[in-house]
């Protein structure tokens, strides 16, 4: 099967022909239909974070029908149709039993014991799958506890955004910071991730939701999402203080989306007293953040982190695609642009200028 695989870092990725084994007691074979792209990837291809061993079939963010089932599988049989989720839950653990099954740590228990064949291979060669998953592959071999059945009427393409970027930024508002309605919000970075936070905090009904982002397309697109307000980053002098006067002090919940530390200390200082500042972005690995003791103690801040909007995927994956099918979820209006795997790199070109929302990849097209 083709696939797109990054062999070194910082690379760009190779379409390759990749050999997918049989599936295995408790795994799935997916025909992958849909993949979006994510910024997660990037940061791989880019360098900031290495911790990755090589080759590896890339991609998180995809949805597609089941083709096959090994042993032991009973939750979905060929023919269903799925969302990946790079939250492989063990389902044991005590964050799996806590109710925070995004956090589970127990990856030898959905994954192939260590010696065993590989699930992906080239010539005598293991290729490993980004987060277990390789989504930008015309397959994907995965642990059925890494994917969630979805209504067969939900469209592939938007589902695939669920896959990651939605569930990220509409579960931190709803799962991760839990806003209340009429509170003001304000999202720092309005790609696929921001985008989601700000039709999330729509959905959850805030009073006042502030996008901010340097691309004035973003920002129109941030508006149809259920921006009140919008920020052009590159315009202002300084975004804390345009916040502020917009809001009289600061807002409720603030939200970083992008994984910078200047913008995280920008969300950190936009949160007003008693308000909660949440890190989405992935900040180069190592980066530190500086914020003052101060404001965290006399404040009353909150600084949170949210790790794929706070997911229990199951649950919540299908109640997304119900809020698609009804219209409150706008995901079509994300898409910005749609590829074949062949043009990976460009999409991911057009995601380092700033340009895109979006891109989708279509296989079998
Ligand atoms: N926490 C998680 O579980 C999780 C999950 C998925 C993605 N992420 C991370 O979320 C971040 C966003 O991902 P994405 O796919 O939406 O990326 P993206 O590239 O589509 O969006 C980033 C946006 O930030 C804007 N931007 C860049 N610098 C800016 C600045 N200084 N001020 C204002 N806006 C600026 C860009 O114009 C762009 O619109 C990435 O770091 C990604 O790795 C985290
Ligand atoms: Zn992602
Ligand atoms: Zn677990």
């Amino acid at each position: 099967m083709k696939a797109a695989v990054l062999n070194q870092i910082p690379g760009e990725l190779v379409i390759e022909d990749i050999s997918v084994d049989k599936p295995g007691p408790g795994e799935v074979l997916v025909q992958t239909v849909n993949a979006g792209l994510c910024h997660s990837d990037l940061h791989f291809m880019d360098g900031q974070w290495s911790r990755l061993p090589l080759p590896a079939v890339m991609g998180h963010e995809s949805a597609g029908i089941v083709q096959a089932v090994g042993p032991d599988v009973t939750y979905v049989k060929p023919g269903d149709h799925v969302i990946t989720c790079l939250s492989i839950f063990c389902g044991n653990c005590e964050h799996c039993l806590t109710g925070h099954p995004n956090r589970c740590q127990n990856s030898d228990a959905t994954s192939r014991a260590k010696g065993s064949a590989p699930r992906l291979s080239r010539g005598d060669t293991p290729v490993g799958q980004f987060a277990r998953l390789g989504g930008f592959a015309e397959e994907m071999l995965v642990h059925q506890n890494g994917v969630v059945k979805i209504r067969p009427d939900m469209p592939l393409d938007a589902a695939a955004l669920i896959g990651c970027g939605v569930t990220t930024g509409v579960g931190a508002v709803f799962k991760t910071a839990k806003i209340e309605p009429g509170s003001t919000v304000c999202v720092v970075g309005a790609g696929g991730i921001g985008l989601s936070a700000i039709q999330g905090a729509r959905i959850a009904g805030a009073g006042r939701v502030i996008a901010v982002d340097m691309t004035p397309a973003k920002l129109e697109t941030a508006q149809v999402c259920g921006a009140t307000d919008v920020i052009n980053a590159a315009e202002v002098d300084d975004v804390v203080n345009a916040v502020r006067e917009l809001t009289g002090g600061g807002v409720d919940y603030s939200f970083e989306a992008i994984g910078r530390k200047e913008t995280v200390e920008q969300v950190w200082k936009m949160a007003r007293m008693g308000g909660t500042a949440v890190v989405i972005g992935m900040m180069p690995f190592g980066q530190k953040i500086e914020i003052t003791g101060y404001e965290i103690f006399m404040l009353e801040k909150t600084l949170k982190g949210s790790m794929m909007g706070s997911n229990a995927f199951r649950v919540d994956m299908p109640r997304y695609c119900d809020m698609y099918l009804d219209g409150r979820l706008k995901l079509d209006e994300m898409i910005s642009g749609r590829i074949p795997l062949e043009q990976i790199n460009d999409g991911y070109e057009l995601m380092r200028q700033g340009v895109s929302n979006r891109t989708v990849i279509e296989f079998g097209k």
